[in-house]
């Protein structure tokens, strides 16, 4: 008896309850709600998006658009479950121009709230409305309304007090602006407006991409440097901010494919790549980066939420975007010459260093892209007062006090000088080779990575099962030097610290670090001098190879202050 009990628990949800559940997958809370009807206002070719809230939006959520609106009968059925007017077969899927196509968003909505909207197609003034609650029409009518439509949406969940309860008018209120941000950094050409509690927070006139990229990040404005790439299958455009400022979390990168915004992990891996070298580990630059690849490359339909997407080039998209990146973040590894064109010491009487002093951030001097003109060089005034604590370069400029960590300005300059030449390393025969031990995983990953060891110029071959013979290594190398690099490289590659593709960069950092005055060491003046000056004329990032910043300014302004004296 009991068993047969047990076998019968199986039933089927009532249909409300099913709905409900499926209404939770896509709406989620007040930014969903907002993110699906900004969607819908985009699809239907809106110029102008006002958003107005209230109890951060659980209360009530209004958006109006002037897109091309729904007649009486679209609009009769636009909140019914799978009704769309955006695909009509499946493939339709893998040529999408639009952002939607489940036909969920409305009828989720319209389960879950009281739902008014009203939507008028032509300039005659005169629009079509429906009421709904939990997914019942309640009215129709007519109504005045200019062309576009208007959607109400109020009461939020009330009828699952489970998911209403869990929402706080404060933390709803951060989200919807941070979605809104991120649509207007997707569609620059759209205007956004935005109310909370009937006050105007947000209001972002239709602008192109770069200068609605500023004007989201006014802070940033002088930071931002752009890139682009193009072939005939991808396109990549963006602003990133400089290496001097970096944050401590990625959420202000933002990245969008075909205009959707979509977070994938190897986006992040290209940017963790080009600028490990640049800013400190576990910080991140902020900006905006936009692809552009054909609609079959990628299939939308892998989550309700729209987050995500399958991105079926994912290699070959991560290889351009590197590439687009590099170009400007790492001129120098390009060739030479192209030294000539980095930017040279900036505006004299306003310079980068007093801005840096209102946001209290990093000394916001640093090279930009290759794209600027070239000004004229060699004509820096500054005079150089010493070194302190045995560690910094002391040099007044302007009105700066500037200081110079000279052992991380130095390990760049090499860095960068190593690097320029790293193309093809040269090596030196070792007149008897050298017999080294490891452990057996450690072979393993040795003769894995031989072809990569090999380019970065040490050759070997195995000896019996522990051991390994080593016939040439790096020409910078002195006598002995390679010997413990080479050791470390091993462990750090066994340990998994390093990827393969890593090792000649790690190389060069340490024959970076190992060539650099040290702190405690004297610079002879000639020397200090050449590398203020390299440093000043923004010859190289001005971080070090392990992303530290080197230089500190302080204003005179600054220092006055301290005594109370206005100047
Ligand atoms: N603001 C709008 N302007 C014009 N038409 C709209 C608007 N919002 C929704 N619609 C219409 O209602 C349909 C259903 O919307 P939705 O449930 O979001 O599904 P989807 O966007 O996936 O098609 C859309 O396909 C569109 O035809
Ligand atoms: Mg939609």
């Amino acid at each position: 008896m009991k068993r047969i009990k047990a076998m019968n628990k199986i039933k089927k949800l009532p249909i409300e309850v099913y709905e409900k559940i499926k209404a939770g997958e896509v709406i989620e809370d007040p930014s969903s709600v907002i993110r699906e009807l900004i969607d819908n206002s985009i699809d239907a070719k809106a110029k102008n998006i006002h958003v107005e809230i209230e109890e951060g939006g659980i209360g009530k959520i209004l958006l109006s658009d002037d897109g091309e609106g729904m007649g009486k009968e679209d609009l009769e059925i636009s909140y019914q479950q799978h009704t769309t007017s955006k695909i009509e077969k499946f493939e339709d899927i893998f040529a999408l121009q639009t952002n939607g196509f489940r036909g969920e968003a409305l009828s989720s909505i319209a389960r879950v709230s009281q739902l008014k909207i009203v939507s008028c197609t032509d300039e005659s003034g005169g629009a079509n409305y429906i009421v709904i609650e939990g997914g019942k029409l309640l009215k129709s009518g007519i109504e005045a309304r200019p062309k576009g439509t208007s959607i109400e949406v109020s009461s939020l969940f009330y009828n699952v007090p489970v998911r209403r309860n869990f929402l706080s008018p404060v933390k709803e209120i951060k989200k919807i602006k941070e979605e809104i941000l991120v649509k207007a950094l997707c569609h620059p050409e759209v205007s956004f407006y935005l109310k909370i509690n009937k006050n105007p927070v947000l209001s972002l006139a239709a602008a192109d991409w770069e200068d609605r990229m500023t004007e989201v990040f006014p802070d940033q404005k002088d930071n931002f440097i752009s890139f682009a790439r193009k072939s005939p299958d991808i396109t990549v455009k963006g602003v990133i901010t400089e290496p001097h400022v970096s944050w401590n979390t990625s959420s202000h990168l933002y990245f969008f494919i075909n205009n959707r915004a979509v977070r994938p992990r190897f986006l992040y891996g290209v940017v963790n790549s080009v600028f490990s070298s640049l800013i400190p580990k576990g910080r991140y630059p902020a900006g905006a980066i936009y692809l552009y690849i054909s609609p079959s490359h990628i299939d939308p339909n892998v989550h309700p939420s729209k987050k995500e997407i399958k991105i079926l080039i994912e290699d070959q998209l991560f290889r351009f975007v590197y590439h687009a990146l590099k170009e400007v973040f790492h001129p120098s590894e390009k060739k030479q010459e192209d030294l000539s064109q980095i930017k040279k010491f900036p505006e004299t009487s306003e310079t980068k260093i007093e801005k840096k002093q209102e946001k209290e951030e990093e000394l916001t001097l640093d090279f930009q892209g290759a794209d600027l003109p070239e000004e004229q060089s060699n004509s820096i005034d500054y005079k150089y007062l010493g070194t302190v604590f045995q560690t910094y370069l002391m040099a007044e400029i302007d009105d700066n006090l500037l200081f110079i960590d000279f052992h991380a300005a130095h390990e760049r300059k090499r860095y960068e000088a190593l690097k320029s030449r790293a193309d093809k390393m040269e090596t030196q025969g070792l007149l008897s080779p050298r017999i080294l031990n490891f452990s057996r995983l450690e072979i393993e990953k040795v003769s894995e990575q031989r072809d990569i060891f090999k380019e970065i110029g040490f050759s070997f071959y195995l000896f019996g099962e522990n051991s390994i013979v080593v016939e040439s290594v790096p020409a910078f190398y002195q006598v002995k030097d390679w010997e413990n690099d080479f050791k470390d490289l091993i462990h750090t590659l066994n340990s998994k610290s390093v990827e393969p593709e890593n090792l000649k960069d790690e190389l060069l950092k340490r024959e970076a670090c190992r060539g650099s005055y040290m702190s405690g060491e004297t610079v002879p003046p000639n020397e200090a001098h050449a590398l203020i000056k390299e440093v000043l004329e923004e010859r190289f990032p001005l971080t070090c190879p392990h992303g530290r910043p080197f230089i500190y300014s302080m204003s005179k302004k600054q220092l006055a202050g301290n005594f109370l004296r206005k100047s």
